[in-house]
């Protein structure tokens, strides 16, 4: 995709005007033409965006790029239809892509309709050295999610170990991507984000319920051949939704910029 032509305004569609939703809109440039679609009433979208009542209103007001920030049902069901009409997807709810179903269906209609599916880092960064580190057979990738036990109650509760968790960490899961975000919808985009950069095999996935962490900490390990490399997210929560990474916006609009950019 390149940038529209003249002096014509990039026309962004947003999907969800929740927490990352709404960041997105202050977030976007001065003179982009903004329209959402939402369950919100129209009169809580910023002065000049257009409320779009459903997908095929989407489609029809004509984006240059939508950026996805709703739920994982809403990226499965607007996703493949904006990128078969040649429209770029930017993604928040990538926990999704669990459903390898879902992603070989949107990687054939990104190669029939020339569109690109854009993950971008969200609550994680460095998948450009994930990515680079990960083509050396010898490349393993650890990634752990820390949070507090409360952000695990009812998990904590089911398997008996909420008294436990206040002392110590208790791993709720260990294993690979796909089934820790097929287990945790909401909570294991960064899993999978990652685990699209390095590759499904290549990446194991550790959750804990974390005493010593007071915010959602995400940490990578790599370690090969090539070296080892330890990055580590403790990222402030959305004041909107606390489950989410405040940055994770900015995110989203950093790699929507990126995308029209001369410097890729
Ligand atoms: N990639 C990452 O690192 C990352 C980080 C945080 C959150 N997320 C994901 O981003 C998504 C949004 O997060 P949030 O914190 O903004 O959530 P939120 O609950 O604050 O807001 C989501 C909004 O989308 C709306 N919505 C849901 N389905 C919709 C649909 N079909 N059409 C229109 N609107 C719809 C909801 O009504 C809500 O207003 C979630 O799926 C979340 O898991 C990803």
């Amino acid at each position: 995709m390149s940038l529209p032509a003249g002096n014509t305004p990039l026309r962004v569609g947003l999907i969800g005007f929740g927490a990352i939703g709404r960041s997105v809109a202050t977030l976007l440039p001065a003179g982009a033409a903004l329209g959402v679609l939402t369950r919100h009433r129209p009169d809580a979208l910023p002065a000049g965006a257009e409320a779009l009542a459903d997908l095929e209103a989407l489609l029809g007001w004509g984006p240059d790029v939508v950026i996805e920030a709703a739920s994982a049902e809403a990226f499965a069901n607007a996703a493949p239809a904006c990128l078969a009409r040649g429209i770029d997807v930017v993604a928040a709810s990538v926990g999704a892509l669990q459903d390898s179903a879902l992603l070989e269906r949107i990687v054939a209609t990104c190669d029939k309709a020339g569109s690109r599916l854009v993950v971008p880092a969200g609550a994680v960064g460095g998948l450009d050295h994930i990515a680079a580190a990960a083509l050396h057979p010898g490349t393993t990738v650890t990634y752990v999610s820390r949070k507090p036990p409360a952000a695990w109650t009812a998990e904590l509760d089911a398997m008996g170990q909420t008294e436990a968790a206040s002392r110590g960490e208790v791993s709720l899961y260990e294993g690979d991507a796909r089934e820790a975000a097929a287990r945790y919808p909401r909570n294991l985009n960064a899993g999978l984000t990652i685990a699209l950069a390095a590759g499904f095999d290549r990446v194991r996935v550790r959750v804990v319920a974390d005493p010593g962490v007071a915010r959602n900490t995400h940490e990578i390990l790599i370690s090969g051949p090539l070296g080892t490399s330890t990055m580590s997210f403790c990222n402030t929560p959305d004041p909107a939704n606390p489950k989410t990474s405040a940055i994770t916006a900015y995110s989203l609009v950093a790699a929507t910029l990126r995308r029209f950019g001369a410097l890729q």
